[in-house]
């Protein structure tokens, strides 16, 4: 444990890392990568979980960005029932989100009402060609003044997995203070600091999730913004996330129970003491040790190991556990731009998914473990055919 800043507490060392969305073309996995130390902080005052060193928003989002929400089911259904629920509740007159990717939640909603921000151009195109108007530029107050002028103010700001990727978190939320409505709703939905925690999944930790929000964490920095949390839903997407329902404090929509219940469950875990953090830090390292072991034995053994789901995630759990090609054969991915690169740092390589698993494969190393419901119904012919996975989480096992 490490003080520094006399306000930030590092609990958690996940070793040297490459940047986790850069796959390797063949002829750069020969050169060297940049790396850097990832480390964990607790900021004590605001009880906020961030990592401590940062890379710039444009080294990290730019036209090569491989993410794509359509790429999953869960995301897709997801989108689509939070719209129904907002058609029917808020009914919102116009729509902005904030990092909408390839439009996979806008495409619920009217074209004439919706605006998309998306600084990633290679995707923001995705939806600029089905007709919906998107901006390829970062949310930022200048960027939230030029919408305010052209636009006016919005009634739904909605932003998923994207908050907690935008260090300048003073700016994100001044901004949405300028351009929210006075009776909006703001919607931020991110993984749960909490689930983090409970399910030991140390991968949400990697250069671009600056932080992974408690609600506690995120309600002081929302304070300062006049804004607050009135509803709070727990889902199950990407291994357990928060969607926050935010307002203007002077707005006169009720905040409900969800709230306090969440307040409460996550101080009865102690999200507000570093003493958990440091709990959690030694079950990483433990997580670690058996998870090697599982690799070690299969290679001891002769058997064939691939890995399922190239996920940004993943890139943390290699590089800081040392797995690498010697242990995993390949990497099979559906989303096009990963295919037949190599995965970053460890170089593994990556293979277009064409529907089925190969018949002499002993072992899947489950990378997307976020989309594991989705992923054993599609492969239900290799798990019936006595297939195995090899699971990180919440301890490395095989199922
Ligand atoms: N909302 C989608 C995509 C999440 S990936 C989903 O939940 O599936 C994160 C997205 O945020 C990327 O598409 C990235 O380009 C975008 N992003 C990153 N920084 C941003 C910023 N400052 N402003 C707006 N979008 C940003
Ligand atoms: P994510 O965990 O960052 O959302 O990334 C999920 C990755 O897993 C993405 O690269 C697509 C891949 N994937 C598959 O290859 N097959 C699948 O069935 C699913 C759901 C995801």
């Amino acid at each position: 444990m490490k003080i520094y800043n006399k306000k930030k507490i590092e609990f958690l060392d996940l070793g040297q890392q490459p940047l986790a969305n850069y796959y390797l073309n063949k002829n750069q996995i020969q050169k060297k990568e940049k790396k850097y130390r990832l480390v964990v902080c607790y900021d004590v005052k605001n009880k906020l979980v961030s990592i401590k060193k940062t890379f710039s928003s444009k080294m990290m989002f730019n036209n090569k960005y491989p993410y794509r929400s359509s790429m999953s089911k869960t995301m897709q259904k997801s989108f689509k029932d939070l719209s129904i629920q907002i058609k029917k509740k808020i009914k919102p007159k116009k729509i902005l989100e904030i990092g909408s990717n390839d439009g996979s939640f806008l495409k619920n909603f009217k074209k004439n009402i919706s605006i998309g921000i998306e600084p990633c151009a290679n995707v923001e195109k995705i939806t600029k060609k089905n007709n919906y108007n998107t901006i390829a530029e970062f949310w930022t107050l200048k960027l939230a003044k030029k919408l305010l002028k052209k636009f006016d103010k919005m009634d739904l700001i909605y932003s998923a997995n994207t908050i907690s990727h935008i260090k300048n978190l003073d700016d994100v939320f001044k901004s949405i203070n300028l351009v929210l409505s006075d009776n909006g709703v703001f919607i931020i939905e991110d993984p749960s600091l909490l689930e983090c925690l409970k399910r030991n999944t140390y991968d949400q930790f990697y250069n671009e999730h600056i932080y992974v929000f408690s609600y506690i964490g995120l309600k002081n920095i929302l304070k300062k913004h006049n804004l607050e949390i009135f509803k709070i839903d727990s889902l199950d997407i990407h291994g357990g996330s928060n969607r926050y329902f935010i307002k203007k404090k002077e707005c006169a929509r009720k905040i409900e129970h969800s709230v306090k219940k969440h307040c409460n469950i996550e101080t009865k875990y102690g999200l507000d003491k570093i003493k958990t953090y440091l709990q959690f830090s030694k079950r990483v390292e433990k997580s670690k040790k058996l998870l090697l072991s599982i690799f070690t034995n299969c290679k001891l053994k002769n058997k064939k190991v691939i890995g399922y789901g190239a996920t940004a995630k993943s890139t943390t759990i290699l590089n800081y556990c040392k797995i690498n090609d010697s242990m995993i054969d390949y990497f099979l991915d559906t989303t096009k731009d990963k295919q037949n690169k190599y995965t970053p740092g460890t170089k593994i390589k990556i293979k277009r998914y064409n529907g089925s698993i190969e018949k002499d494969v002993d072992y899947i190393f489950l990378g997307a473990w976020n989309f594991k419901k989705e992923i054993f119904k599609k492969e239900n012919k290799y798990i019936k055919s006595g297939g195995k996975f090899i699971i990180h989480t919440p301890m490395p096992k095989i199922i």
